[in-house]
């Protein structure tokens, strides 16, 4: 079925609107390769009608099935590497250090938002499990974030296949944290006991997450507007609490958030430490 420029103004407003994904006719081939499928399936005559029918029912299932499809999931283990080892050498054994002055020194609250399938998640769990031998010790809990549900489900069953291990996950670390499960690798109890998964549009509110010390939101802005991406960042920078550490993708800037964030530039990668805002002049 032929897309329109029509079908892609209705389908680039209905994606903005739920997920704030910035589309446009440059995306037709994206546009038509992943709703193809869900056009035929629903017996619509073309994508503005599936999108038309979307907007028109009160039911969560066809919305969800659109972003499901249109959201790019690409993700890998301990992706880019850097910023892992950033975490491990410098954001964690900082916020530690700083922690034994507080009351509570063992509590740790990380987000990864935008987890996709959750590789992520389960490398800084990984990460984390790696350089605190006395782990069960600690009040640590990594929440983990998606507005797709068939990822969140995916990450939560923490099984992978043999090609999603191979990508960027070191063999001690896969005979470590994994068990061999049928043709699939899941994680191991420990790992995954740091982990709570849940669905979270990242337009919606934080109030109900909670504040953290530590924020992975790699890959995700990049797919929204510049505005909504420098929105995005300042609330997260509002949900974050001293000494804090934000990692970003590495084709993701905080150039146009002024002083908001301090760049931290460790172990060949970057991450960023928001500074108290300034209080508005009179
Ligand atoms: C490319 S993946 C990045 C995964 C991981 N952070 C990484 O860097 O490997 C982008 C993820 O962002 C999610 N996403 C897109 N829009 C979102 C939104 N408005 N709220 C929450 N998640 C969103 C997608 O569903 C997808 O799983």
């Amino acid at each position: 079925m032929q897309l329109t420029s029509q079908d892609i103004d209705e389908v680039c407003g209905l994606v903005l609107d739920l997920c704030g994904v910035s589309l446009d006719e440059t995306k037709a081939y994206l546009i038509e390769l992943r709703l193809r499928e869900l056009v035929r399936r629903t017996g619509c005559e073309s994508y503005a009608a599936l999108i038309q029918q979307a907007r028109l029912t009160s039911e969560r299932k066809l919305k969800q099935e659109i972003i499901d499809a249109i959201t790019t999931q690409e993700t890998s283990f301990f992706r880019d590497n850097t910023p892992f080892e950033a975490l491990r050498n410098k954001a964690l054994p900082e916020l530690f250090e700083a922690k034994e002055k507080t009351p509570f020194p063992k509590r740790v609250r990380i987000w990864s938002a935008g987890c996709s399938t959750g590789q992520e998640p389960y490398s800084i769990a990984m990460t984390l499990c790696e350089l605190l031998p006395d782990i069960a010790r600690w009040d640590i809990q990594i929440l983990a974030t998606d507005i797709s549900e068939t990822a969140i489900a995916q990450a939560s069953r923490g099984c992978y296949a043999d090609r999603e291990v191979d990508r960027g996950l070191p063999a001690e670390l896969l005979h470590r944290h994994f068990i061999r499960d049928g043709s699939q690798w899941r994680v191991g109890d420990r790992v995954r006991s740091l982990v709570t998964f849940r669905r979270h549009n990242l337009h919606d509110s934080f109030l109900a997450l909670g504040e953290f010390e530590i924020v992975f939101c790699r890959n995700v802005a990049i797919y929204f507007t510049l505005e909504a991406q420098k929105q995005l960042f300042l609330r997260i920078a509002d949900a974050m609490t001293p000494p804090s550490s934000l990692f970003i993708g590495s084709s993701e800037s905080l150039i146009n958030l002024g002083d908001r964030f301090e760049p931290q530039y460790h172990c060949g990668s970057v991450f960023y430490r928001p500074n108290v805002p300034r209080p508005a002049t009179v």
